[in-house]
């Protein structure tokens, strides 16, 4: 039976470090500041937005919330976003997506200062990240990487497979993961024999955004799993399952997050720590090292 990798714990001893800086900020008058910026109408984006602030206060950064009404136009929010670009007060920009509509929403990514950006998905960013220079990283995949530093502490040599190939994890995972000296192959719908694929891997990160897709007999004997999937599916009860049949992978994976309480917390915590990198980057102070 695999190892459960305890995402929340980890993530509650991140934040906690991530408090102890944010003390130690305080004592030189900055306070981090973290506006999220949402409009109105998906009821998922509701519960993560309020999270993120309740998460963002208990660290004792400065929450800057902005609920939108869900007919914003492209021009008014891309004025919030230049309004707090100029806010001294604030160090981190997030915009929640998914985005209605009338947005479009590589406009307003890329209408951050990519110094707020602790998203990490402007494009300046996507490239400081795939040339190595000092960027800031997409906080799933970065969450992803220390769950598996932290289990496997060296991932030089391993076959790590990424199922799934979007902008926020697929992508800056695969550049992460090659920056740690991994053999990378991401898949998406249109692989062949994914299965094969899969088996061949010693590291699997699952963010294809289908609940349950990959199978116990998909896995290598003690491979490491890593599920990004939040789905919520109703068959007689209600209840969250990630991209990976949970019951079945976990008895030959090495190791294996949970959902919840694996990736998710993570994702917040690494939010948290982008907000802490980008004020001290503003502030020409050393940035600390967590992992
Ligand atoms: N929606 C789902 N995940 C994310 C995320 O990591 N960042 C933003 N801005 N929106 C999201």
């Amino acid at each position: 039976m695999g190892k459960l990798i305890d995402g929340k714990k980890f993530a509650d001893n991140l934040c906690n470090k991530i408090a102890d800086e944010v003390t130690k900020l305080k004592h030189k008058n900055i306070t981090p500041g973290l506006a999220v910026v949402r409009i109105e109408g998906d009821p998922a984006s509701a519960i993560y937005v309020n999270m993120k602030a309740k998460k963002t206060k208990e660290v004792g950064m400065h929450s800057a919330p902005k609920i939108l009404d869900k007919n914003t136009s492209q021009n008014d929010l891309l004025k919030v976003v230049e309004e707090l670009n100029n806010d001294k007060s604030i160090n981190g920009i997030l915009v929640q997506l998914p985005l209605p509509k009338q947005i479009n929403t590589d406009s307003v990514i890329n209408a951050i200062n990519p110094d707020k950006d602790v998203d990490g998905f402007h494009a300046i960013n996507t490239g400081r990240l795939w040339t190595n220079i000092d960027s800031l990283v997409p906080c799933t995949p970065l969450g992803c990487k220390m769950l598996l530093l932290d289990e496997l502490k060296d991932l030089t040599g391993k076959k790590a497979i990424i199922v799934g190939r979007s902008n926020i994890v697929g992508k800056p995972m695969a550049s992460l993961l090659i920056s740690e000296n991994c053999t990378v192959t991401i898949a998406h719908s249109k692989t062949e024999n994914l299965k094969d694929e899969v088996k061949k891997s010693d590291i699997v990160i699952a963010a294809v955004g289908v609940p349950e897709m990959i199978k116990g007999s998909w896995i290598k004997p003690g491979a490491t799993v890593i599920d990004v999937g939040i789905n919520r599916i109703e068959n007689g009860e209600k209840k969250l399952v990630g991209d990976v049949e949970f019951s079945e992978v976990k008895k030959i994976a090495g190791a294996i997050t949970p959902v919840p309480g694996g990736v998710g917390p993570m994702t917040i915590a690494c939010l948290l720590h982008n907000t802490l990198i980008a004020t001290c980057r503003k502030n020409k102070l050393e940035i600390p090292k967590f992992f």
